[in-house]
């Protein structure tokens, strides 16, 4: 990237109804685990297990978001970022996942979307943030496919008691991430393994986003109804015929598995054969339920993976090459700073013609921040990371992508699943021992590009 091309960057280029915003997750930040009622979420328990979360850290605090949201939200205003999306806990709406609402749940994210609106900005909530009510895995989670009905009843209710001031709901967030970190690779909660909790997972999760959809558009037809999806650059280490056809399969697992389906498309199934397996959790007429005509397509990317063939790999025969190994920029979580990435993600999700509008709905890096003496927190690598990334995305929209916004993961540093508090992706540093915040340099950097 150009200095040059740097310094041209600027918002009016994308046009007044591009639509900028920063994201977060309710686990991640609430904290408040079993306060007011909430029941017990798999990440409560999964996080409490010694030895799941690195160094033992646990969100039973978190950045507080519970108890002084009015706070961070300040800073959203203060920055002027007008789009603010938050996930909303199921267990604090349900505290055993079905039956008795919990008010003061319903309270919390009134009083949420409430003040938002009266500081101008625009409540942009999530339905699914992969917190799912502890009573409900424990009858099977997303293995059961009582799901769909469970997960449509908390939809239901979230609709009656939101909907009015809603304008964009996202259904969930990435599925890919949970259902093969959670019930494939055992690294997320719930912690389980194997393709017999993977594959029934996939194919209800598909069913409970597309319900999701048809609830809320029921109930809302005006209100703009979408849901995000993981995605990763694949580039096939060589251009030997094995690496390619590995990158291919990587490809069908990291981007495809899930829009296809949605999209009515169907599983991309017909070169990873396992996958086939998915028809046992079918049910007559899933083909048509597996669909829903979304307004919006959110697109999540951090990086991109290089992959070649390895035999090792069970199913896939295909493996990452680490870019640790690569000697190429890396962020504390190890992924490839590779600003090219979403550009090749927009491209690709837009050549779908069943998808009508793109959001960038996560984008974002953790760099070891630290407080200098003056008290500031200059993060240059990521402010960067940001700007690089906001070019690409500006490219593939000069070249035709219809992508309408753009959310930075995340507002504040969180905890960050099961690596803790380690990864810092915040455009505000967080003292966790004290709460106390400082707008980075990035964050300043995105206040002032905001600014126009
Ligand atoms: C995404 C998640 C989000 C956060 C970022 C870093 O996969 O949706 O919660 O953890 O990665």
């Amino acid at each position: 990237m150009s200095v040059q091309k740097k310094q041209e960057l600027n918002k009016q280029s994308f046009g007044d109804d591009f639509q900028w915003g920063v994201a977060t997750a309710a686990f991640q930040i609430e904290g408040s685990c079993a306060v007011d009622g909430k029941g017990a979420s798999i990440w409560d328990v999964f996080a409490n297990k010694k030895g799941n979360i690195k160094d033992g850290h646990h969100a039973r605090t978190a950045c507080d978001f519970y108890l002084s949201y009015q706070k961070d939200i300040a800073l959203v205003k203060k920055m002027g970022i007008p789009n603010f999306r938050f996930s909303i806990s199921w267990s604090r709406i349900l505290p055993h996942g079905t039956g008795k609402i919990n008010q003061k749940g319903i309270d919390f994210y009134n009083d949420l979307i409430d003040h938002c609106l009266e500081q101008g900005i625009e409540p942009w909530p999530t339905l699914y943030h992969w917190d799912l009510p502890q009573t409900l895995e424990e009858k099977g989670g997303w293995t059961n496919r009582e799901i769909v009905a469970w997960f449509s009843e908390y939809v239901s209710i979230c609709a009656t008691h939101f909907g009015d001031r809603i304008k964009h709901w996202m259904v969930m967030n990435e599925p890919m991430v949970f259902t093969g970190a959670g019930y494939f690779m055992g690294v997320h909660a719930p912690g389980r393994k194997g393709l017999k909790n993977f594959l029934p997972a996939v194919h209800h999760a598909i069913l409970s986003i597309a319900e999701g959809g048809r609830v809320l558009k029921a109930a809302f037809p005006d209100a703009l109804i979408g849901t995000t999806f993981s995605c990763t650059h694949v580039t096939p280490f060589s251009s030997a015929k094995k690496d390619v056809a590995a990158a291919d399969r990587a490809d069908i697992l990291f981007n495809r598995l899930f829009i296809e389906p949605l999209l009515g498309l169907g599983y991309p199934v017909d070169d990873i054969p396992v996958l086939k397996k998915i028809q046992r959790y079918f049910y007559p007429g899933d083909e048509d339920k597996m669909s829903f005509d979304f307004d919006f397509i959110g697109i999540q990317n951090y990086t991109r993976e290089v992959i070649r063939y390895s035999l090792l790999t069970p199913y896939l025969h295909a493996q990452i090459v680490r870019a640790d190994r690569r000697d190429v920029p890396t962020t504390t979580m190890k992924w490839e700073v590779y600003p090219p990435a979403i550009y090749h993600m927009l491209k690709k999700f837009s050549a779908y013609p069943q998808i009508k509008e793109i959001y960038v709905t996560e984008n974002g890096a953790a760099f070891e921040d630290a407080v200098s003496e003056d008290g500031t927190v200059n993060d240059p690598r990521r402010l960067n990371y940001l700007k690089d990334h906001i070019v690409q995305v500006l490219k593939a929209k000069d070249e035709g992508v219809n992508v309408k916004g753009y959310f930075v993961w995340t507002l504040t540093d969180n905890f960050e699943w099961a690596e803790g508090y380690h990864p810092r992706f915040g455009l505000v540093y967080v003292d966790f021992n004290t709460q106390q915040r400082i707008i980075k340099s990035s964050g300043q950097w995105y206040a002032d590009f905001l600014k126009g």
